[in-house]
């Protein structure tokens, strides 16, 4: 989603606000632009399409300074057009923005009626607007950015900066990420640390409800209302190096052969113990799960898929009540609260503005023991968690999530061990044979990647096909839901995942020769029904696709596709079987010639509702 990169240095900084763009660009973005102070007063240049646009727009007009703001827009008001790309401008001073402004439309009609004109059709316009108006009642830009966010509702992450104050930049934060990066060249700002490690590893958070006023030698953070706050000062672990492609042709392929060294780093903490310490997810884990009686698992997209799947395993394992909820749903429904729940959020990004508000709505109910499973361990999301827990994935850059999925469920295993052992419902030697298969999961993915060749092979059949249906049964059928979401989402073909078991109830009506069907088939108590459920497949012509387990005794036959797993691995399958669906989708886009690790409409880090 949009991205903001702010500089003010004693050099000129345009340089290093075309980079901050390039290390934002796998958000996904579709215009990008930017703004400097420069002898002559603001200039402002802006692209459709990538960031390599906006730079060869840079070198071509030469432009320079040594205080500006950036940005890469994903559209929500306005179509993609340089018209609605930011920065946008109002009398002398330009703002970048990311979020949403939900009460727009009524600040642009009051606005209009004061004498402003509109040029885009952005809500950030307003705030543009809005912050000119204040600069008639003070001087100063930042008391004057702080009175116009007053007057905003919604999300916004902001960047403020005026032609006639060269050495000054204003920033603000409320519900959408945003961090200063200092520096002794210079202060920086951003959306996303990664953007600001090519200058420097000192980062602050803002807060929500933060403003900062930069110079290129200080820095000041207030609250809206000018009061002044401390935030502390870290340094970001992040790998600058993290993010780069390597020997791969896309993000997504080199995440998903990144999942053995995820999985890896991931479980590191285990060690080679022969018990589980439940301090895994936070000192005071035992403490925090002591009386939960229920787990409520909250997310989003892929990462709810992974939800779905612990559920299986905390119900059947640890013998705990769990439901599962798709955040954007939770947050509006009116849910019987349980303060002995722990809720838990599973995200990638940490900054998706559904978990977070699904997390507060949570507590404002009452219910205060939480915990979150994130791979960014600086995310908005982990800070506001009682427990948390983060998968060691590294930075995930392709927006179709891999390696994330698989790193979380390997978390939601310890989880239910966790709970398994705090409930006595696991004993030793068990234990240290689940311990065992975790540690040996690296390994297991690694066979499963090993048949990318011939899943590569199945991958011409399906590039021509319009639609696909994907079947599971028991902790699978959530594997079978992601399977379909990889392939929709980066190849466009249309798919549909059903529990087997649902068949006949309705989706076989759409069986034929031309609907491909993609069946999870683990070895499991569960495979002859499975078998059963294809066979009506069969029966009317659909064409089968059978990931199954090289002890389930399935063979190819007329009609029917089968790939063998190279291990059988009870309750962990779920980790092996979604690997062939990643690179299924992979190779199926590929052929299909789409944009793999920026597909269209979509973007990496969902921060606005
Ligand atoms: C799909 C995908 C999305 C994300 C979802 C939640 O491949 O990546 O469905 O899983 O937007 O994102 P996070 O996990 O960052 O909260």
């Amino acid at each position: 989603m949009c991205g903001i990169v702010a500089a003010v240095a004693d050099r000129n900084i345009v340089s290093v606000l075309l980079e901050g763009l390039r290390r934002l660009e796998y958000r996904g973005y579709d215009s990008a632009g930017l703004a400097l102070v420069t002898p002559n007063g603001l200039q402002r240049l802006r692209a459709v399409g990538r960031v390599a646009e906006l730079e060869a727009q840079v070198s071509a007009s030469g432009a320079a300074g040594s205080a500006g703001i950036a940005h890469t827009r994903w559209a929500t008001h306005g179509v993609p057009c340089e018209r609605n790309a930011h920065p946008h401008v109002s009398g002398g001073l330009a703002v970048v923005h990311n979020g949403i402004i939900e009460n727009h439309e009524a600040l642009r009609a009051r606005l209009k009626q004061e004498g402003y004109e509109f040029t885009s059709d952005t809500d950030t316009e307003v705030v543009a607007h809005l912050v000119a108006a204040e600069l008639k009642k003070t001087p100063d830009l930042f008391a004057a950015t702080r009175a116009a966010i007053t007057q905003l509702q919604g999300a916004y992450a902001l960047a403020v900066l005026r032609e006639t104050d060269p050495d000054r930049v204003i920033v603000a934060r409320e519900g959408s990420p945003l961090l200063l990066g200092l520096s002794d060249q210079g202060n920086y700002a951003a959306s996303d640390a990664s953007a600001l490690l090519q200058v420097t590893r000192r980062i602050v958070y803002l807060e929500n409800g933060d403003c900062a006023e930069l110079t290129r030698d200080s820095y000041r953070i207030t609250r809206v209302d000018g009061t002044p706050v401390v935030r502390d000062e870290t340094e970001s672990h992040l790998s600058a190096d993290a993010v780069e492609l390597g020997p791969y042709r896309h993000y997504m392929q080199k995440e998903i052969f990144e999942q053995p060294v995820a999985l890896a780093n991931t479980l590191e903490m285990l060690g080679t113990a022969r018990s589980i310490q439940p301090g895994l997810f936070g000192a005071n884990t035992e403490e925090v799960l002591k009386d939960v009686r229920q787990v409520l698992i909250v997310a989003c997209g892929t990462s709810f898929h992974a939800g779905l799947v612990a559920r299986y395993w905390l119900e059947a394992i640890a013998g705990i009540p769990c439901s599962v909820e798709v955040a954007s749903e939770y947050r509006y429904r009116d849910s019987v609260p349980d303060s002995n729940t722990l809720v838990v959020t599973l995200s990638q990004s940490g900054e998706t503005a559904d978990t977070l508000a699904a997390l507060q709505h949570a507590k404002a109910l009452g219910m205060t023991k939480t915990l979150c499973i994130c791979n960014v361990p600086e995310s908005s999301l982990v800070r506001e968690n009682a427990l948390r827990f983060i998968t060691r994935a590294g930075p995930e850059i392709g927006v179709a999530s891999t390696k994330a999925f698989t790193t979380q469920l390997a978390s939601l295993y310890l989880l239910t061990l966790i709970f398994a052992k705090l409930r006595g419902r696991l004993a030793p030697e068990v234990e240290a044979a689940e311990l065992q298969a975790l540690r040996h999961l690296p390994v297991a993915v690694s066979k499963v990647l090993e048949l990318e060749p011939q899943i590569r092979a199945w991958s011409e059949r399906f590039a021509m096909k319009q639609d696909a249906l994907f079947l599971g049964r028991g902790r699978h059928y959530p594997i079978a839901l992601e399977g379909a979401l990889k392939l929709k989402e980066i190849s466009y073909i249309h798919a549909e995942a059903y529990p087997a078991g649902e068949l006949k109830h309705g989706p076989l009506a759409l069986v034929d020769k031309d609907m491909p069907v993609i069946a999870v088939a683990p070895n499991d108590a569960l495979l002859e029904k499975l078998k059963s459920n294809l066979q009506e497949v069969r029966a009317r012509g659909g064409e089968l696709y059978v990931f199954a387990d090289a002890d389930s005794e399935m063979t190819d036959s007329e009609g029917v596709h089968v790939l063998l797993l190279p291990e059988h691995y009870g309750q962990l399958s779920a980790l092996l079987h979604v690997i062939p669906l990643q690179l299924l989708a992979y190779h199926v886009a590929l052929v299909r010639g789409t944009d793999v690790d920026k597909p269209r409409n979509l973007a990496k880090s969902v921060t606005v509702e």
